[in-house]
């Protein structure tokens, strides 16, 4: 007779035998898996033979979620990560080493930047940085010297420029270089670069697949060999997703479509009606045809998504009068969720820049960006009349020293 700890440890590790399939993936949250014997070991650690051995590898609850993403990004192959930038990172290192160049659009997210400029720059990748929606710009930056990489996102943040996926895939291409799309905000259901081209598409899952703001996520999506490397570069830096969180992405991904189709007519309508009130300069919204890119969004896009932006005549004053009124969004910086956010990008996600530095990036002291959740749309509609009513009495207002 075995002592009570040993039974104990053995008892509570004897998982049982399921003959009717679960309707839902199972959240297998172990580390370990026990091979037959070590021969058995040896060979799944070795990938000789298929199996799992360590859940930085592999995991059967996260090669679900991979699985599912590979067919609905339309690849052959996909690997999930613990974060959106982990996945960007591992894609970028997986086909740029030190002496390697990247041509990044820029109008990239901030932490996305940073890693190019501050982590990469320190190991040896040099990134120019191009206006990706001037294609003889891009096609200059790739010409002036060998480049591994043409990096851009579907719709970027706050400004709302649409990538025509098509165009900088087959300028990559003719340079030599792979194009890598970071798609987050606008989801494999809105948009799926790899159809127009694309070598990789990135998703932060955090936003749109998740979809409920309660776990982080990232995703890369491609070709198998090019998903090989990437794989090869999560093994051995860690940034693995965690058998829970992957659940929970399962779960926000089943639901992809109809939040999305509710995100679109949403963030459609309160976009219409922005355009049609005082005190309100410019709206950006993919499916307004007063979008620069809406021939784009017409070949590329298969829906909206809850996301644009809109520029406050007033500036400053108006947009955090705005801001302040609004009773529904939550005071937060992320996207794609569940719940509206309203984030005014002058005084948060880029309060480095100056004014000046604004303007040139093409956002407005006035410019708010929305990511419109799954409230019910008059609703919100009040509230941004609330919010538009506060900021025309700031604007109206003697400025205070
Ligand atoms: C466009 C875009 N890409 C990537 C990321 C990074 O994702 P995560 O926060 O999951 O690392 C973000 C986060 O806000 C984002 O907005």
């Amino acid at each position: 007779m075995t002592g009570f700890s040993t039974r104990a440890i053995r008892a509570s590790a004897r998982a049982p035998r399921v003959d009717q399939h679960p309707t839902s993936v199972p959240i297998y949250q172990t580390a370990t898996f026990a091979a037959e014997d070590a021969d058995e070991l040896d060979a799944v650690l070795l990938g000789a033979q298929p199996g799992y051995a360590y859940s930085r590898l592999d995991n059967p609850t996260t090669t679900a979620l991979a699985d599912a993403i590979a067919e609905l990004e339309g690849a052959e192959a996909a690997h999930v990560f613990g974060s959106g930038m982990a996945a960007i990172h591992a894609s970028l290192v997986s086909l740029a080493g030190t002496g390697d160049r990247i041509v990044a659009s820029n109008a990239v997210y901030g932490s996305t930047q940073s890693l190019l400029v501050n982590v990469l720059g320190r190991l040896g990748i040099r990134t120019d940085f191009v206006d990706a929606t001037d294609h003889d710009a891009v096609a200059a930056a790739l010409a002036a010297g060998p480049a591994r990489i043409l990096y851009a996102e579907t719709l970027s943040n706050p400004t709302m420029i649409v990538a025509d996926h098509a165009a900088l895939a087959g300028l990559a291409h003719r340079h030599g270089a792979a194009y890598v799309v970071d798609n987050t905000f606008a989801s494999p259901y809105v948009c799926r670069p790899l159809e127009h081209g694309a070598d990789l598409v990135v998703e932060s899952a955090t936003k749109y697949i998740g979809g409920h703001s309660d776990v982080l996520a990232g995703t890369v999506a491609g070709h198998p060999d090019l998903i090989d490397e990437v794989r090869r570069v999560q093994i051995d830096t860690g940034a693995a997703l965690a058998p829970l969180a992957a659940f929970l992405v399962l779960r926000g991904l089943a639901t992809l479509g109809v939040r999305l189709d509710r995100h679109a007519a949403t963030s459609t309508a309160l976009a219409r009606w922005l355009e049609r009130q005082d005190g309100v300069r410019q709206v950006r919204h993919p499916m307004l045809p007063s979008h620069p890119g809406s021939d784009i969004v017409a070949r590329q896009f298969h829906a909206a998504s809850g996301m644009f932006a809109f520029e406050l005549e007033g500036g400053r004053r108006a947009a955090r009068a705005f801001m302040d009124a609004l009773l529904i969004p939550t005071r937060t910086a992320s996207l794609g969720s569940i719940h509206t956010m309203v984030v005014h990008p002058p005084s948060t996600t880029h309060r480095q820049l100056d004014d000046a530095q604004l303007e040139a990036a093409g956002i407005g002291p006035g410019l708010l960006r929305c990511s419109i959740g799954l409230e019910d749309v008059e609703d919100l509609l009040a509230d941004f009349a609330g919010g538009l009513e506060a900021a025309r009495g700031a604007t109206r207002a003697p400025a205070t020293a």
